[in-house]
């Protein structure tokens, strides 16, 4: 089926230019950005879009990095698209990450890992509604 994704393009990789490059792995895999806003997070926003982790031991560390600069955040449209962005985002840790994803050729650590990518349909309708309102997704 035709799904939307929400995808994050992180502070490491705006930092260093990066939002082109990983945009080009979307297109070549078949995602068409439907939806695209550059913004800044404040902390408090950062946490709430990562709420369900907040008893990790990792929270203040990833809200502090995801409010540490500009993030791409865009909507992802195509057959299969949100295992098809995981799969081309690669595993969370880069160090698992298979050659020739995202996180396997741009992402910096764990926490500092380039992109975001929503894991299941719910999940997706929920982080595209935290970002986007219905005007802006031109399919
Ligand atoms: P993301 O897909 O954005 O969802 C939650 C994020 O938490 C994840 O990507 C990682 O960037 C981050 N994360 C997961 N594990 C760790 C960790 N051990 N240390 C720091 N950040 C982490």
């Amino acid at each position: 089926a035709i799904e939307r994704t929400l995808s994050i393009i992180k502070p490491d990789a705006t930092r260093r230019n990066l939002t082109g490059a990983i945009n080009k792995k979307f297109e070549d895999a078949g995602l068409r950005i439907v939806a695209q806003k550059r913004i800044l997070l404040s902390e408090a926003q950062a946490g709430e879009f990562y709420a369900v982790h907040k008893e990790r031991p990792f929270f203040g560390e990833l809200v502090s990095f995801m409010a540490s600069g500009p993030v791409v955040v865009q909507v992802l449209e195509g057959e299969g698209a949100i295992s098809k962005n995981r799969e081309v985002m690669g595993a969370t840790n880069p160090s698992d990450a298979a050659p020739g994803t995202i996180r396997a050729e741009f992402a910096e650590s764990v926490g500092e890992n380039s992109v975001h990518g929503s894991d299941a349909p719910e999940t997706a309708a929920e982080e595209i509604a935290f970002y986007f309102s219905g005007l802006e997704l031109v399919g």
